[in-house]
């Protein structure tokens, strides 16, 4: 069994999102223990920034391919994503969005033959959670109600995309453990974070189950 495990927090001391992962990997071994967690650090391996430049320029300007490297990166990530037989996703709110790492990784898998849009979906009805994390609020009705553009993408892309049986295992407000301005919202963010470990002891239980099928 091999679980495949991305993460893209910059940090590790305090990553809410690699936290709540780590609870949901810690459920998937349980239930495999000699099973393999295959790991891309985004947060601490950058991919290289020109690899997709230089593959969408090949398909414009055929009279330019890609280097070699390129194109062994784009198989080596799809590579990673093929052995897999499930899922666990952890990123970190930045600028509303999702890191730019997460994108850059995005927008090279798409373009993989097998798995990206002009695939036909290899990993779909895989199971697969995403754990995220955000420093604010974005609930119904609170004042960034809406401002959240990392959660949509992603689901577009892991469930409609890729095909994947997607589960998140959310905690917010977590910016409200340090910022005194935010202290007010402590007892929501104390919440929010026990819920999401729930969630993603849960869910890591799950997937892991759903991986034997
Ligand atoms: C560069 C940067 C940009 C951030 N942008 C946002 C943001 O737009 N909205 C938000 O709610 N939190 C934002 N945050 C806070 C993070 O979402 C929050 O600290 C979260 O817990 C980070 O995930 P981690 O705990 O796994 O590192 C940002 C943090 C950093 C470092």
């Amino acid at each position: 069994m091999n679980l495949f495990r991305l993460d893209a927090s910059i940090r590790t001391e305090g990553s809410v999102s690699r936290a709540l992962a780590d609870t949901a990997e810690k459920a998937w071994l349980a239930e495999h223990p000699g099973g393999v967690v295959t790991r891309r650090d985004l947060g601490f391996q950058p991919l290289p920034g020109d690899a997709w430049t230089a593959l969408a320029h090949e398909v414009v300007n055929p009279a330019a391919p890609a280097p070699a490297e390129a194109h062994e990166l784009l198989d080596r990530l799809g590579a990673e994503l093929l052995a897999a037989d499930a899922f666990l996703f952890a990123v970190p709110m930045y600028n509303w969005n999702v890191p730019e790492q997460v994108k850059t990784w995005i927008d090279l898998i798409l373009k993989h033959d097998q798995v990206g849009i002009h695939g036909d979906q290899p990993l779909k009805g895989k199971p697969a959670l995403l754990t995220l994390s955000r420093g604010g609020g974005y609930g119904p009705g609170s004042p960034k109600e809406g401002w959240d553009y990392a959660t949509p993408y992603l689901r577009r892309i892991l469930a409609d995309v890729f095909g994947l049986d997607l589960q998140i295992a959310e905690a917010e407000l977590t910016h409200a453990f340090w910022n005194p301005e935010m202290a007010h919202l402590r007892g929501l963010a104390e919440e929010s974070m026990k819920t999401g470990h729930e969630d993603a002891a849960e869910h890591g239980l799950r997937i892991a189950k759903l991986s034997r099928v």
